[in-house]
């Protein structure tokens, strides 16, 4: 699989030489979120155990999950991750740890060296912290007199993409907006990823037009699967997220796909599927390196700019 991901994209590659092959019995968890922290702690842990006990190995959950999506919620909802007072991440490593599962924890805001991020912990069946994705792309929209939210207001974009490598599979991570910018999941292929998971909330009129489109767009250009995770809807929220948390395969196919409600996708996923799939149409082969590039920039040559 190495030698044929998808990467006229350059960038430091994950070792994904034994990259996990087979089948995955996956779970998408569209939860339903409140204003009491600890409820929606308890509550993601409850659905967690639930997905295990039901066989899942891979488990993820939606963007802010701890919180209710609102401007004003993410400073008072934040928790310090690097710095142990995090009792959202602690329950996923040991949830992860207890029930010997994968978790893609959605996200929460995180506090960090006075800066507040949009960030996404994955733990390892041992419960260790494999990686952390910071949001990369903010949402800021102001159209005059209809709607603004600038999460640049309270919020840091993080730098670095997210790739990591788990005993089911290499995962990739991006949130929400995130799914809008093919350089990052292009990147995260390059890298060796063979699911991108993106946590996110799209509103009610991104969603209908462009939650699907945009995740079987990202699958089918990459030739992998993609996972999208929302909270489930709540009509009375100041922010209405669509729902719809969907998985697409790397021919495009939705695999699964729930509506607004609360609920759990768990369904097996094949990642050998992803090698047929690149040898019956190798886009990688075909791709015109000598004619454009794709380019992460590092700290290493950032400083060439
Ligand atoms: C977001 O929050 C910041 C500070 O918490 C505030 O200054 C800003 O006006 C808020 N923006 C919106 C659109 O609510
Ligand atoms: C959703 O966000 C888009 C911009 O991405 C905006 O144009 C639209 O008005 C928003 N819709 C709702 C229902 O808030």
């Amino acid at each position: 699989m190495a030698s044929s991901a998808p990467a006229s994209a350059s960038g430091s590659k994950v070792d994904n030489a034994e990259a996990f092959q087979g089948k995955v019995k996956l779970a998408v968890c569209q939860l339903s979120i409140v204003a009491e922290k600890q409820q929606n702690i308890d509550h993601a842990r409850e659905v967690i155990e639930k997905a295990a006990d039901d066989g899942a190995r891979l488990i993820v959950l939606p963007e802010m999950w701890n919180c209710p999506y609102s401007n004003d919620s993410f400073p008072t909802y934040a928790e310090d991750i690097d710095g142990g007072a995090s009792p959202s991440t602690d329950m996923l490593s040991d949830t992860a740890r207890a029930r010997k599962v994968t978790i893609i924890g959605g996200s929460i805001p995180e506090r960090s060296g006075g800066k507040l991020y949009n960030t996404c912990c994955i733990y390892g069946s041992d419960g260790k912290l494999l990686g952390k994705h910071r949001k990369m792309h903010l949402f800021d929209i102001d159209i005059p007199g209809k709607i603004t939210f600038r999460e640049s207001d309270t919020l840091s974009p993080g730098n670095t993409f997210t790739v990591v490598k788990t005993d089911v599979g290499c995962i990739g991570v991006g949130i929400c907006y995130d799914i809008r910018f093919p350089e990052l999941a292009m990147l995260s292929a390059a890298k060796g990823a063979q699911i991108l998971c993106y946590p996110g909330a799209f509103n009610m009129t991104t969603g209908p037009l462009h939650w699907e489109l945009l995740a079987k767009a990202r699958a089918v250009d990459n030739q992998l699967f993609v996972v999208t995770c929302s909270p489930a809807r709540d009509d009375g929220a100041g922010y209405i997220a669509w729902g719809h948390s969907t998985v697409i395969g790397p021919f495009g196919k939705v695999e699964a796909a729930l509506e607004e409600k609360e609920g759990v996708l768990l369904l097996d996923i094949d990642l050998s599927e992803i090698e047929t799939r690149r040898t019956n149409m190798p886009l990688e082969h075909q791709r015109r390196h000598d004619v454009y590039q794709l380019v992460e920039i590092t700290d290493r040559n950032r400083s060439a700019l």
